[in-house]
């Protein structure tokens, strides 16, 4: 039998139980979860279903805490479940909207749930959750245009339109066209993304001269806090280390050259396993971006080769804490951070899958580091679009495998099955995807694990104009798709995940 756990911030009424004795109408407290970065579920909730239960299961959370003030006891008979809350809700008691009237980048207003193949409200975007591409592409994959919201959530709903009407008001007050986006802010992002490269913390050493400015930015202001000439500020280090900041040099070939060779002389040859795993990280990040200036460089691909095989190495090296030594921060979602964490991400999943070759894994490697070359070639501001994109802009954007692709064939030092990660990250089993609808039979394993990793990391990496997924309700999003993604992978995954120390 469970015992009562005395918590000095919830008092008598908590319980903690084991998740296998969890039923319909006990209210969750908070579950146990070494992995997340912050508590999950902090609000609680009351179980309504055997699926939460089973998810709460799947994802190795062996323990939870319940509060017996606002729910069942072990033992005790479920109450009657409130039915808004739970799966089998009917259309009746919903209303439907058109799901592209949400603004982009907003937190989802309302629980949205959109029906699956058998015609039930099984799937859904929690409120809170961010709407950003992703999830408007996973929609969109399945045709789906409307979604619907539990009549008991009205109130809510009406109150979003009506801020959106104030904003509309405002920006027309303003004169601006666009009822979407300020344009002030746009134009600040865009300059911001194309002006400066992001860094981390832990590549800087105390006590050692920079060669290079670094700016902190915090919301939309960008500020000069540490000149070239200077040294390194421990405790100036410490803090930036502490608050998570987000740190940014300038985007210049003096200013980046010096970057590099600062973490040649310094970072390299650190003792530190965080320093070490940011150097090969860092390191990476400016190797690809390289690259794609110059992809037919061969001394840049021998260094891309490379950085795959260190980001290998710190994997293997480091099986249950690599993921937050190469996930510094979230504040740093550029087009190569991002090709180094699905490289990194795409590595660990092949050998948590039993992949251990280590040509197979190199190749993947490579094609991982690789996947969105092609985003070099499409115009900047519409890779970083704070907002919707046209249809006519989804597709230029879409091109960007083709366009990678073309940048890299014939070129005799990549295998061929190297490009795979690259020509398949997008599609989908269900033959949903692009550039080439390919159905399952056809999608190489390596498509399906950059498949799974290159949304997961999209969908966990915050944005300056909106928030990031927590790994949890990332992974749930992912699981709870229909067939897009190998299930299999992704059950590998969530415990990879899973063993990954704070
Ligand atoms: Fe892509
Ligand atoms: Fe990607």
């Amino acid at each position: 039998m469970a015992d009562r756990v005395a918590m000095a911030d919830s008092g008598e009424n908590i319980k903690k139980i084991r998740t296998s004795d969890l039923r319909i109408g006990m209210f969750v407290h908070k579950a146990e979860s070494p992995w997340l970065s912050t508590p999950f579920m902090f609000d609680g909730y009351e179980v309504s279903s055997q699926t939460e239960i089973q998810t709460l299961i799947d994802y190795d959370i062996e323990t939870v805490y319940i509060d017996l003030s606002r729910g069942i006891d072990v033992g005790e008979t479920p109450r009657p479940i409130p039915q808004a809350e739970t799966e089998g809700l009917k259309e009746k008691d919903t209303f439907s909207v058109v799901f592209t009237d949400f603004h982009l980048a907003d937190e989802a207003p309302v629980d949205m749930y959109w029906k699956d193949s058998a015609g039930e409200f099984k799937m859904t975007l929690k409120k809170g959750l961010a709407i950003n591409e992703e999830v408007v592409e996973l929609l969109k994959t399945r045709g789906i245009e409307k979604v619907n919201i539990p009549n008991t959530q009205k109130p809510l709903y009406e109150a979003y339109l009506r801020r959106i009407e104030r904003m509309r008001e405002k920006q027309k007050s303003d004169g601006f066209a666009d009822a979407f986006m300020d344009p002030r802010k746009v134009e600040a992002h865009y300059n911001f993304m194309n002006d400066y490269h992001a860094i981390s913390p832990y590549a800087l050493m105390p006590g050692t001269k920079t060669g290079f400015d670094i700016f902190v930015r915090k919301a939309a202001l960008i500020n000069l806090s540490h000149k070239a000439d200077d040294r390194l500020d421990g405790d100036k280090l410490d803090s930036w280390k502490a608050e998570d900041i987000n740190l940014l040099i300038r985007v210049l070939k003096e200013e980046m050259d010096a970057y590099q060779a600062y973490l040649m002389e310094h970072t390299k040859k650190s003792s530190d396993t965080k320093a070490r795993a940011s150097f090969v990280r860092e390191n990476s990040k400016l190797i690809v971006e390289s690259l794609a200036q110059n992809p037919r460089s061969e001394v840049l691909m021998r260094e891309t080769k490379q950085s795959v095989t260190d980001l290998t190495d710190v994997v293997m090296r480091n099986p249950t804490t690599f993921y937050g030594l190469m996930k510094i921060n979230n504040y740093d979602y550029y087009t190569f951070t991002h090709s180094v964490n699905v490289a990194t991400l795409s590595i660990a999943l092949a050998m948590a899958a039993g992949i251990d070759d280590p040509k197979e894994l190199a190749d993947l490697g490579l094609g991982s580091i690789l996947h969105d070359l092609g985003k070099s070639k499409v115009e900047n501001n519409l890779i970083n679009k704070p907002g919707k994109l046209t249809d006519i802009e989804y597709v230029k954007v879409q091109n960007h495998v083709i366009l990678g692709y073309e940048m890299l064939k014939g070129n005799k030092s990549i295998p061929e099955r190297a490009l795979l990660p690259l020509l398949q990250h997008h599609e989908k089993l269900t033959g949903n995807g692009y550039p080439f609808k390919l159905k399952a039979d056809k999608i190489h394993i390596f498509g399906r694990i950059s498949a799974i990793i290159d949304i997961y990391d999209a969908l966990t990496t915050e944005r300056a104009y909106k928030k990031a997924f927590r790994p949890f309700d990332a992974l749930t999003l992912i699981t709870k798709t229909e067939g897009e993604f190998d299930k299999e992978l992704i059950a590998v995954f969530i415990k990879l995940i899973h063993k990954q120390e704070k």
